[in-house]
């Protein structure tokens, strides 16, 4: 069973105001999309999205980055998942405090205390070792062969960290773009340019590559 989160998560600050990102969830939903095709059983843990869940894939509606890993955790435990993929863009920080109601602007603190998040994917890789655990990393690809090697060695590193198989490293033009150029990164061994391609095409890529791979 794969397990694929996706979408942004939304941290409240009071009842209507949240911090989060653009995330569409796209590339997310076309993952889990990809491996239900071919014809794995797949949840999909989802951030706030406007788009219709995959068919045969469950999915199961989240809100904040704590929630998101507690409902992962939940599942781990009690369903078969074997591969764990991390799509979402989790917000990194979340308001230390949240007000009841809408407080009007003159009740709002000037400054806003914010404390980090847990990372989703390393808590569950860590918790559950039997895992096997990949991710994308949206990175600033810079200037020519140097801002694109730099990005990939700070994908490798991200990858070490978290104790993934591999990562997808991404330049940031991808969170809106049809089409944009990915480079599959494993933790030991050189990237591979997997070229420009739409969301659907990599995720039945990325799919095939988990599948044909040889668990470690
Ligand atoms: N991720 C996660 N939980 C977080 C942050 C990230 O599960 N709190 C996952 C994402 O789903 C993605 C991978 O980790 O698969 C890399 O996300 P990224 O935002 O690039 O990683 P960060 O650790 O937040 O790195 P940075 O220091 O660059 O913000």
């Amino acid at each position: 069973m794969w397990l694929v989160t996706a979408g942004p998560t939304r941290e409240y600050l009071d009842e209507v105001r949240f911090l989060s990102n653009a995330s569409s969830g796209r590339m997310g939903y076309a993952l889990a999309a990809a491996a239900g095709e071919r014809g794995e059983e797949v949840l999909l843990v989802s951030g706030p999205v406007s788009l219709p869940p995959p068919e045969r894939v469950s999915r199961i509606e989240v809100v904040s980055a704590l929630e998101m890993l507690e409902v992962c955790r939940d599942r781990c435990r009690r369903d078969p998942v074997r591969i764990l993929f991390g799509v979402a863009a989790v917000c990194d920080l979340r308001p230390a405090a949240r007000f009841s109601g809408k407080p009007s602007k003159a009740e709002l603190p000037g400054k806003i205390d914010l404390v980090p998040n847990p990372d989703v994917l390393k808590s569950l890789r860590t918790e559950f070792p039997h895992l096997r655990a990949f991710g994308f990393a949206l990175e600033d690809l810079g200037e020519g062969e140097a801002g694109r090697e730099a990005a990939l060695e700070r994908a490798r590193t991200k990858c070490r960290r978290k104790s993934l198989e591999a990562i997808v490293l991404n330049g940031l033009g991808a969170m809106d773009a049809g089409s944009a150029e990915y480079w599959w990164v494993p933790a030991r061994g050189g990237a591979e340019a997997l070229g420009a391609r739409n969301k659907e095409d990599l995720a039945r890529n990325l799919v095939d590559r988990v599948l044909a791979e040889p668990a470690p």
